[in-house]
């Protein structure tokens, strides 16, 4: 068994989470505690996070825009903001930029605008990239993918050769940081050497890394560093709607903005324009300062906590639940490896049981014991079909199902992904459910929708869409003691 680091810390953590004792209604009519095992996707709300920015709204204003107190308190906050987003990734500002966005898609996509690539300049992407990580490569330059093996990770003797391949014409290698499917964590700092002795630079996706290691972007002279590096504060407890770019300042330094308006320019006359420096020229629009401060916030808590503590906190999560996950007949684990301590993976656990459909088995965690997780294909689609073994026939007859509508038999994994607030009891909670459902102990028939291929338990106690609406109160308990079962 696994010995858990500092386990009274767990309690501490969990108290910093905003509904951490949400009650969600189960089959049967009862209520449950809420088992958050989704992390990956979006995390919860830190405390820390909510209270500054609630602290800010009495401060509020125009940014880089007005001349009143609260306009100027308001971009001092915003510039603080993007210093500590530096200081988290150990960029330094003499050579890089934080730019703020909506997210790290947004963030990708401006990144492959702004390197002005031309159609036949070679992009090496890895086939474990996010949807976001992938086609915005393929919109505006040649892609080429770097295949992963049967257990998930980089073929890194094919890199190479890609490398050897394509020299003089790669000009960007993206990898994620974190596999959002698996938890894979690539070599970046290696990959970055190689990268760089091409005469490439490399972007590193950390939207999934962010909330769960240290970064350390280094100084360019550094022949490891990261030339660029994406964040979004949805996966960092910290969801108001931004993201950020940190970047090469000499590429935002030069060129045109992807968008451009309000706070883009020095000077506009009728026929000419004269950009702002970086970051402004990047960054049209009003920009979202509640945002930046509610990232900003989460990585203090962040750092506060330590981020080798959460490193080891969810090490610990992940080797407690493969060995828990283990003892589930039938139950199949993907892109694990072989390193249970979790030096080559992040607590993202993605599996199948053979008695069941992935999507019926998310569908009764939620329905029968009100435990989230999330199912399918985790916008990777080319990791999937590679983790899955799906041949070019299966993938071709899937998608003919598909444009007709009918995504019933859409193929996928389960996944579990921890946040920092998870404990063993949640594990505890999902393996005895997993348990049942695999023996085919469900509590209620599921029907599936043809047209999402959705599971929809019959006999639900109550639409999520009555238990929280804007315009009147939900009749769901919110903490405390609930009117029926508890975990
Ligand atoms: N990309 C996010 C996930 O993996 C949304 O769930």
């Amino acid at each position: 068994m696994n010995q858990m680091h500092n386990p009274p810390q767990v309690a501490s953590l969990r108290s910093r989470i905003v509904g951490i004792d949400q009650q969600v209604p189960v089959l049967g009519g009862g209520w449950r505690p809420y088992v958050n095992l989704d992390n990956a996707a979006s995390t919860p709300v830190l405390r820390e996070v909510l209270d500054t920015v609630n602290r800010f709204m009495d401060w509020y204003s125009s940014v880089h825009r007005g001349a009143g107190f609260k306009s100027q308190v308001a971009t001092a906050a915003y510039e603080e903001a993007r210093g500590i987003v530096a200081d988290f990734v150990g960029a330094n500002r003499d050579e890089h930029v934080v730019i703020f966005g909506k997210n790290a898609t947004e963030a990708i996509n401006k990144v492959s605008w702004r390197l002005n690539l031309a159609p036949d300049d070679v992009v090496l992407v890895s086939q474990m990239e996010h949807h976001s990580n992938d086609l915005p490569w393929r919109a505006r330059a040649r892609v080429e993918h770097i295949g992963v093996d049967d257990s998930g990770a980089l073929e890194e003797a094919q890199f190479d050769s890609l490398l050897r391949q394509h020299a003089g014409r790669v000009r960007l290698v993206a990898v994620t940081g974190a596999s959002n499917v698996t938890g894979y964590l690539p070599d970046i700092h290696a990959i970055a050497r190689r990268v760089h002795a091409a005469g490439a630079q490399i972007l590193v996706d950390c939207a999934q890394l962010a909330p769960h290691r240290r970064i350390d972007m280094r100084g360019l002279d550094d022949p490891e560093h990261l030339d660029y590096v994406t964040l979004s504060a949805h996966k960092m407890y910290a969801p108001f709607g931004t993201g950020a770019l940190i970047g090469r300042r000499d590429t935002f330094e030069q060129g045109e903005p992807e968008h451009r308006g309000g706070g883009t320019i020095d000077f506009v006359g009728l026929d000419s324009v004269s950009w702002a420096p970086a970051p402004d020229r990047d960054e049209a629009g009003t920009p979202n300062v509640v945002g930046a401060v509610a990232l900003a916030a989460a990585i203090k808590a962040l750092s506060d906590i330590g981020m080798d503590h959460i490193a080891a906190h969810e090490a610990d999560l992940r080797g407690y639940a493969l060995e828990r996950l283990a003892r589930i007949g039938g139950l199949r684990l993907y892109g694990t490896g072989d390193a249970p301590d979790g030096s080559r993976h992040l607590g993202v656990i993605p599996f199948t049981l053979a008695t069941q459909p992935h999507g019926l088995v998310a569908a009764a965690l939620s329905a029968e014991y009100g435990i989230g997780v999330r199912n399918g294909c985790f916008c990777a689609h080319p990791y999937l079909i590679r983790l899955l073994g799906l041949s070019q026939a299966e993938v071709a007859k899937l998608r003919a199902a598909m444009a007709g509508g009918d995504r019933r038999a859409v193929p996928g994994l389960v996944r579990i992904s921890f946040g920092m607030h998870n404990s063993t009891g949640d594990i505890d909670q999902l393996a005895t459910a997993l348990e049942r459902i695999a023996a085919g102990r469900l509590a209620t028939t599921y029907r599936q929708d043809r047209d999402s291929g959705d599971y929809i338990a019959e006999g639900l106690p109550m639409d999520p869409d009555d238990a929280f609406s804007i315009s009147r109160r939900g009749l769901s308990p919110t903490a405390g003691p609930a009117p029926g079962v508890r975990g």
